[in-house]
């Protein structure tokens, strides 16, 4: 495949897609950009199907280390698409809708809550209903300051579907969902940091910079430690005290066993007998 210059780190197109754009740069970054910019990036059966095929792409292919998940142009994402995603499935009957909210569900919470890389949502700009699934799926998110949120589904007359409301539930105040869930009220990327809906709100022209710094940050981890520690993390959070515990430790038992790198033995060999890093302060050296 050929390669093509950014101006910024070269980046090697993971494929051709019609509603998305897939590509990987020269730290390991897989900017997978949702490319439907002429309807704000809206989810039609088309995208959901494509994403299946992408997150697959991105998980197989070595040279990807964080998956980024933005938006093209000025919106991250308008939600589902309320022509082709809604209207239209509605007139093929019972069957079409049930194949369409299983292939948009598959891959806005199943495959990207438990992806097998780290994952970052970078939120450029408008983000509605349907796009708050894959925004909590991810595992971090960052937000231009002007981005701009909203569950707008009461204000064309229905409640927020599929999972969406679920996805609130999981990350943010109960008082704030349900006052933005009711209303239909915006909110800006700057009011989504203080609900923690994502880590970090930052001026737009830097967003791009940060995201990249963070994304290199997890590029240069150990990828077995952490997809155990999000997975462990994730899957936890609704298990009794006593499950979890089991669970955990059979998660930390599991992820030292198929550590390619045997990171623990290696972190304990620096720190109590080589004494060359301290574990509170930073990562042990890889190879
Ligand atoms: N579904 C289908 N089409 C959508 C869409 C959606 N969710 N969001 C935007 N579009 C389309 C518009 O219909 C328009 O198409 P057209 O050029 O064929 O007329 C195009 O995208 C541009 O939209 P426009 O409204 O002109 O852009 P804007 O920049 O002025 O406003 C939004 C952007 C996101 C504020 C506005 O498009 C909007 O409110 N979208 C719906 C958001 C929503 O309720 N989503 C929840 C769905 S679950």
């Amino acid at each position: 495949m050929n390669s093509v210059s950014t101006g910024e780190t070269e980046k090697r197109p993971l494929g051709e897609w019609s509603t998305v754009l897939a590509e990987v740069d020269g730290d390991g970054i897989a900017w997978v950009t949702l490319n439907r910019p002429e309807k704000r990036n809206a989810m039609n059966p088309m995208l959901n199907e494509e994403m299946l095929d992408v997150l697959d792409v991105v998980e197989c292919d070595d040279s990807a280390k964080v998956l980024v998940l933005t938006g093209a142009g000025e919106s991250f994402c308008a939600g589902m698409d309320l022509k082709e995603y809604f209207r239209e499935v509605d007139a093929g009957g019972p069957i079409a809708r049930i194949r369409s909210r299983r292939s948009s569900n598959e891959w806005q919470y199943r495959r990207l809550m438990f992806f097998a890389k780290p994952t970052i949502a970078m939120v450029n700009g408008w983000c509605f209903g349907g796009a708050f699934t894959p925004l909590v799926a991810c595992d971090l998110a960052l937000a231009a300051e002007d981005a701009v949120f909203g569950l707008s589904e009461v204000n064309w007359g229905i409640p927020p579907g599929s999972v969406v409301s679920r996805s609130l539930a999981e990350m943010i105040p109960a008082r704030d969902a349900i006052f933005y869930i009711m209303t239909g009220k915006t909110f800006t990327g700057v009011e989504a940091a203080t609900m923690r809906l994502v880590n970090e709100a930052v001026p737009r022209g830097e967003l791009r910079e940060r995201t990249t710094e963070l994304a290199k940050h997890v590029a240069s981890m150990n990828r077995t430690v952490l997809e155990a520690a999000k997975t462990g993390f994730k899957r936890a959070r609704s298990m009794e005290w006593e499950t979890s515990e089991e669970y955990l430790y059979a998660k930390l038992d599991q992820s030292i066993a198929n550590d390619p790198e045997h990171g623990r033995e290696k972190g304990m060999t620096q720190f109590l007998d080589d004494k060359t890093f301290k574990p509170g302060l930073g990562s042990y050296k890889r190879d």
